[in-house]
């Protein structure tokens, strides 16, 4: 292990820039317009992988979906834990473009950090699996443990075909435990394990009150207003700094255990950095519920959020009122929370007593995704958090994440039971999805060192037993 430790010191530049030539490339799947993209990037990813010392290395694809980079090393033998790696090789388009301070496409060095699109989010996993794995294959021309693993292509437009992918190809993927790199350190220097993370179901509200929009000089005061219809049935959700008024939606949602908040109330926290870091304005309060902390609001709380609002837009505005309006509600879930329900709750509430008794349509909106909760504890964990506490030079904590990662309790339950190690690679500035996307470079480098030594201490586990 310790050649394959010299092997990543000695050759940190030769992964930087394998991680800049897969930054280089603008896999965005939120637009359907870059798949010439995502197929350039699933080759390289192969070919990165080949390189790395993985063998039988293809691209594969699933009904219509974006093709996924799978490559595998079976040699350590069936003694031997098999571990199933993800990551996406697809990213988020690049808002805002002019705040971006270096060119996006562009794997930029500053400040300790590395910017670019999916510098972080999530081409730094590639980079750090296959930076592990050839440390080994480079000095000791093996691996403790067998590895399999997948890099998918529509991550950022909800995974629609993984679970139809993990189904097909169960028995070449079938593993007994499972890695996932894309969540985060809550601090620099902070080694964090995922334990929870929140789901997400959204509804369509649609607000209809006539069939054509009619000159407001003429209707004006006699016609229900459909946009502020709609705008007084979202405010039936506004929660102040109270629970969410949506009757029975905390009937489920499992309480916080003694350990638990002990635990989140020792981690680092501080108003000041979070209200910096998200960008909030002076004088905006913050909305969670009061005497409930920051974390337990984001990790263990549903929240509701307005993600759209149509009515008409400001550049097309004319003097008319309009016949309909439209939003959609996304909401958080967390356990034990049931996803029908949530959305009949919804239903049920923004369709009574609609305003001027106009016509309120609820529906949900697209296919969401449960939440998952698992027990950080057993030999898989154990070989992780030793892994961490060695890589970081720190004791590292278990936390929950507030995003929504849909298949991991689905592929968790596929391999019947398997330990899911969701291991942190993002920190609080790398604003993921946002402009300046970038990571941390030193946690890289231990992210790294964690990982050579997670495949030695499973690679060691008494019968290959993980659990
Ligand atoms: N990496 C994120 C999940 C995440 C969010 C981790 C926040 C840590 C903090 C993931 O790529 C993501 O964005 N997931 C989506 C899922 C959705 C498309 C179903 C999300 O949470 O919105
Ligand atoms: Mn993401």
């Amino acid at each position: 292990m310790n050649a394959a430790l010299d092997w990543l010191t000695k050759h940190h530049e030769d992964i930087v820039r394998g991680l800049a030539e897969l930054v280089a490339i603008p896999s965005i799947s939120t637009d359907g317009e870059h798949d010439h993209e995502i197929g350039r990037t699933a080759q390289l990813t192969c070919d990165q992988m080949r390189d790395a010392g993985l063998v039988n290395v293809e691209t594969l694809k699933v009904g219509n979906s974006l093709p996924y980079a799978y490559g595998e090393w079976l040699e350590a033998g069936p003694s031997k834990p098999t571990v199933f790696l993800y990551a996406h090789h697809d990213v988020q388009p690049v808002n805002f473009v002019e705040q971006w301070k270096s060119d996006p496409w562009k794997l930029t060095r500053r400040d300790g950090r590395l910017f670019g699109r999916g510098g972080a989010d999530d081409k730094a996993a590639i980079s750090a699996f296959l930076g592990a794995i050839a440390a080994y294959r480079k000095t000791e021309n093996t691996l403790p443990v067998n590895v399999k693993m997948v890099v998918e292509g529509e991550e950022e437009i909800g995974s629609k075909n993984l679970l139809t992918f993990f189904e097909k190809y169960k028995q070449k993927i079938q593993s007994d435990a499972i890695v996932v790199l894309d969540t985060e350190n809550i601090e620099v220097g902070l080694p964090c394990i995922t334990y929870s993370l929140r789901g997400i179901v959204a509804v369509l509200v649609e607000v209809t009150t006539a069939t054509i929009p009619v000159h407001s000089g003429m209707a004006g005061g006699v016609l229900p207003d459909a946009a502020l219809a709609l705008n007084k049935v979202l405010a039936k959700l506004y929660w102040d700094n109270g629970p969410i008024p949506v009757p029975g939606l905390y009937d489920s949602v499992r309480k916080l255990t003694d350990k638990e908040r002990a635990a989140f109330g020792k981690l680092p926290w501080s108003d000041d950095k979070f209200r910096k870091e998200v960008g909030v304005l002076p004088g905006a309060r913050f909305a969670n519920e009061a005497g409930t902390t920051m974390y337990e609001t984001t990790w263990r709380k549903p929240a509701v959020t307005v993600i759209a609002q149509e009515a008409s837009s400001i550049k097309g505005a004319s003097n008319q009122v309009l016949p309909k309006a439209s939003a959609i509600v996304s909401c958080r879930l967390v356990p034990d929370q049931d996803p029908a329900t949530v959305v009949k709750q919804l239903q049920d509430y923004l369709q009574a007593d609609a305003p001027w008794g106009v016509q309120v349509k609820v529906t949900q909106h697209g296919a969401g995704c449960n939440w998952w909760m698992t027990d950080p504890n057993g030999p898989a964990f154990e070989a992780a958090m030793g892994a961490l506490r060695q890589g970081f030079d720190r004791d590292p904590v278990a936390i929950g994440c507030g995003g929504s990662i849909g298949f991991v309790g689905p592929l968790a339950q596929l391999f019947g039971g398997a330990p899911a190690l969701l291991l942190g690679i993002e920190d609080p500035a790398s604003n993921a999805h946002a402009p300046n996307e970038s990571l941390h470079e030193g946690d890289f480098k231990k992210l790294m060192n964690s990982l050579v030594r997670l495949f030695d201490n499973l690679g060691k586990l008494p019968g290959g037993k993980v659990k």
